[in-house]
C-alpha cells in the first residue's frame, strides 16, 4: 500500500503490474480490498490501480458530503500523480456512480468502462432521507448496525447461509469503514446527479455486469443502462447478488479479461 496527498486528504492505493492501466473503484461501504482477486487475475498483463476512496479503507475522511464529483476528481488527481493519462475505469455500485461522474468530467481519460451492480438514476426523495438517517446512525452508533442491516441485501440468501468466508469478508470490510467516511459518502450519494441522459452520450466500450439476484441495484437498472449506452454489453452473473465480483469471482474475472482483451488491442 502507498499513500499520496490528494488535495485535503492522504489517499491510499495499490498499484501492481504493468501494461495498460485499469483503475478499480470500490462500492459503499467497502475499500480497495474488494478487488483483491481482480488485481491478482489482471496484474500479469495490466497495470492495476486500486484506490481507497476518500473516507474508506486507509484513506483519510473529510468533513461534509463526499460527492461523486469530488471522488471522481480524487481519481483524476491520483492518475496525474501516477502518470496515467487514460485508463479503463472498472467500478461497482457507488464506484459506478463515481465512474459515471468521472466519465462526464474527464471523458478523454476513459479508455473503456466496466459498470458492475450500479445504476444511472439519482436517489428518490425517500432514499435521500434514508441516507441522511443512515449517516446520523453511522456517526452516533458506528458501523455494526449498518453492516448487519446491509448484509442480507448485499449477498444472495445462499451465500449468506453457505459461504461464511464471503459473509465475513464483506462484514469485516464494512466494520473497518470509518463512520465519518461512511456518513460523508452517504450524503454525497444522496446529492448525486441523475446520469440517465448523460449515459446515452457515452461512446467508449462499456461492459455492464450484474448479479441476477442483486437486491440493491437490480437487473432492471442494468438493462436500462444497456439500452442507453450504445454498443454496451450486459453480463448477468447467476447465483450472485450485489457484490457480484466476490460471489462469482471466476465468472466475473472471465468476463472482465475477455472485455479487456477486446478493448485493449
Ligand atoms: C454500494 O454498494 O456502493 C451502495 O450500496 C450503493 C448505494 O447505496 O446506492
Amino acid at each position: 500500500m502507498t499513500t499520496t496527498r490528494i488535495d485535503d486528504i492522504q489517499m491510499a492505493y495499490d498499484d501492481v503490474g504493468s501494461g495498460p492501466a485499469v483503475i478499480f473503484i470500490h462500492g459503499y461501504p467497502f475499500n480497495r480490498s474488494l478487488w483483491t482477486e481482480q488485481a491478482e487475475a489482471l496484474s500479469g498483463k495490466y497495470r492495476v490501480v486500486t484506490p481507497d476512496l476518500r473516507g474508506f479503507g486507509e484513506s483519510d475522511s473529510s468533513e461534509g458530503p463526499s460527492t461523486m464529483n469530488r471522488m471522481a476528481q480524487d481519481i483524476a488527481r491520483l492518475m496525474d500523480h501516477l502518470g496515467i493519462q487514460q485508463a479503463v475505469i472498472a467500478s461497482l455500485s457507488m464506484g459506478g456512480y463515481v465512474a459515471l461522474a468521472f466519465t462526464k468530467q474527464f471523458p478523454s481519460r476513459v479508455k473503456a468502462l466496466v459498470l458492475a451492480d450500479t445504476r444511472a438514476q439519482a436517489d428518490s426523495d425517500e432514499a435521500k432521507q434514508t441516507r441522511a438517517q443512515q449517516a446520523e446512525k453511522a456517526l452516533s452508533e458506528g458501523m455494526a448496525g449498518i453492516a448487519d442491516a446491509m448484509l442480507p441485501k448485499l449477498l444472495t440468501p445462499e451465500t449468506v447461509s453457505k459461504r461464511p468466508e464471503v459473509v465475513k469478508r464483506v462484514r469485516d470490510m464494512m466494520l473497518k469503514t470509518k463512520p465519518q467516511g461512511a456518513a460523508s459518502a452517504l450524503l454525497g450519494m444522496a446529492e448525486r446527479e441523475d446520469q440517465t441522459e448523460f449515459i446515452s452520450t457515452i461512446t467508449v466500450p462499456t461492459m455492464i455486469v450484474v448479479g441476477r439476484e442483486d437486491a440493491i441495484t437490480p437487473l432492471a437498472d442494468s438493462e436500462k443502462m444497456r439500452s442507453r449506452i450504445a454498443g454496451s454489453r450486459l453480463v448477468v452473473l447467476e447465483n450472485a447478488g450485489h457484490v457480484s465480483n466476490l460471489e462469482q469471482t471466476e465468472q466475473f474475472n472471465f468476463a472482465l479479461l475477455r472485455f479487456l482483451e477486446r478493448v485493449l488491442v
